[in-house]
């Protein structure tokens, strides 16, 4: 068999109803939910201030160039590629309702070393994005315990990486002041690596209870945001919006780049399609509709932070709650950091959510070891890989970098978008009858134009993030190549679903 042998769609769908299947408990409305809960996070919250005001190292070299007041431009570009790439999205899910979102359906339209690419590809997206993710909560949540007059020792809320890489002198020079066991400092962010842990804790229980922790935070994070704009939308400058694109295109392009994080996610949803009702309305509904509020919102927020502000002041960890107290709104920002903190946990939900039922499904078809396709028998929680998951980046976040992940991971899920794109063109030619509930129309400008504007995109991002980009993909091939090839059911002509004992 083929290296790129498909998995028939029939097959895919065969698998409904098998005891080792997810439970269906999600409607429309949750979707919507699920994929704001996703989508708004650490990207708005966090990562416009690199995007607005760039990057330059200590030593003068620029990392990239920001987009000034025009990083409203950016996002507009960007609700426009991610739309192309949603509404690719929206097709395949509601064609091929199962776990493993892009994952899945390459598997069925481009073949299996295409998903095992995508499927690794993901893990940079989900979890990896979730290190972050957990960081930029760990940040915040010091943030908010300082109002309290709290304070925990500077060792145990800062990784190694990030005070190795830190331009700030006093986060730097924990390198030094740090415990040490021998020559190596103990600097590890307990707060990051305990929110994880935590949500893993109430995913184990099951999808239910958690998507209406979800619905409870997304609710939270809306109500904040708009405080935001009505308060800060009385101190705006129009003199801050003076120059609007300060560094031109180059900067409104590189500023998209990594201020597509914050896009990130409405994909995500598309991984509970096995566990949605009437997946073929309503995914298409919970992709396209969360897409659209968050594009609205985030250029509404984008508008008023760069117009309080002189856009070169958003460059911090926190840049809304600090535009809001150089405004001399001390407690709308106290507010504004306790909506972050609630934001960044619903988008730790979703994707800790979405990880373990990516490796569910590679499990499943045998790419993956086979506990990877374990369900646990009471709750119908894939609970091996949502712990296997919680545990790995949990560790990660007790070490890493927010910013050294951002890039990464903004490279991976743009790669998986194109491919998403193409797989729709390709399958309306490989298997043109089969019923579409959601059909992109246009499809030839529509995939094409989605997938080139991916790939724009993936050109705004710096050198390292593409070198970083190339060695992943390496050990993912090593890995295929020396598990999933030999192991893969498709390959072997056995059943597709392990069999687990039924409840
Ligand atoms: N879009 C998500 C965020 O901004 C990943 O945190």
């Amino acid at each position: 068999m083929s290296l790129f042998s498909r998995k028939p769609i029939s097959e895919l769908l065969a698998e409904e109803g098998h005891p080792n299947a997810l439970k269906r408990a999600l409607g429309p409305g949750d979707l919507i939910m699920l994929a704001i809960g996703a989508v708004i996070g650490a990207g708005i919250f966090s990562s416009i201030g690199t995007a607005a005001a760039g990057e330059i190292l200590p030593s003068g070299v620029v990392v990239r160039y920001g987009a000034g007041p025009a990083l409203i431009v950016s996002f507009i570009l960007l609700g426009v590629v991610c739309g192309l790439a949603a509404l690719c999205y929206a097709e395949l899910a509601a064609m091929i309702p199962q776990a493993g979102s892009a994952y899945a359906y390459s598997y069925a339209t481009l073949g299996e070393i295409v998903a095992w690419i995508i499927g690794w590809d993901l893990i940079l997206e989900y979890a990896v994005g979730n290190v972050a993710v957990a960081v930029a909560w760990g940040g915040y949540f010091m943030s908010l315990l300082s109002a309290f007059s709290v304070t925990l020792p500077p060792w145990t809320t800062h990784g190694y990486r990030a005070a190795l890489l830190s331009s700030d002198p006093a986060v730097h020079g924990l390198l030094q002041t740090a415990p040490h066991i021998g020559p190596i400092p103990i600097l590890v962010n307990i707060p990051a690596f305990a929110i994880v842990m935590w949500i893993t804790w109430l995913l184990m229980r099951g999808v239910k209870e958690s998507a209406r922790a979800n619905n409870i935070m997304v609710v939270i994070k809306l109500l904040v945001l708009t405080l935001f704009v009505v308060v800060g939308g009385m101190h705006i400058n129009p003199d801050n919006y003076v120059p609007f694109a300060p560094n031109g295109w180059r900067g409104i392009h590189q500023g998209a780049a990594i201020v597509f994080f914050a896009y990130i996610g409405f994909d995500a949803i598309s991984t509970a399609a096995e566990e949605t009702k009437n997946p073929q309305r309503n995914m298409p509904i919970g992709i396209l509709g969360g897409l659209a509020i968050c594009t609205v919102i985030y250029v509404v927020v984008g508008a008023v932070a760069t117009g309080m502000v002189p856009y070169q002041q958003l460059k911090a960890a926190d840049p809304l709650a600090k535009a809001l107290t150089t405004a001399g709104l001390s407690t709308a920002s106290w507010i504004v950091s306790l909506g972050a903190v609630v934001s960044l946990t619903a988008v730790l939900l979703v994707f800790q959510y979405g990880q373990p039922r990516i490796f569910f499904a590679m499990g499943r078809d045998g790419l993956l070891p086979r506990w990877a396709s374990k369900v646990h028998p009471k709750t119908r929680v894939p609970h091996v890989t949502t712990l296997v998951t919680g545990i790995a980046v949990a560790l990660g976040a007790l070490l890493a970098d927010e910013n050294e992940i951002y890039d990464l991971t903004n490279i991976g899920t743009l790669a998986a978008f194109t491919i998403v794109c193409i797989g729709v063109l390709v399958l309306r030619y490989t298997d043109p009858s089969r019923p579409r509930p959601f059909r992109v129309a246009f499809v030839w400008p529509v995939t094409i134009l989605g997938a080139a504007a991916c790939i724009y995109t993936m050109f705004g991002l710096p050198g390292t993030a593409w070198k970083r980009f190339g060695i992943w993909l390496a050990i993912g091939l090593a890995l295929y190549f020396t598990y999933g090839f030999k192991n893969s059911t498709l390959r072997r002509g056995a059943p597709p679903v392990p069999l687990t004992p039924p409840a």
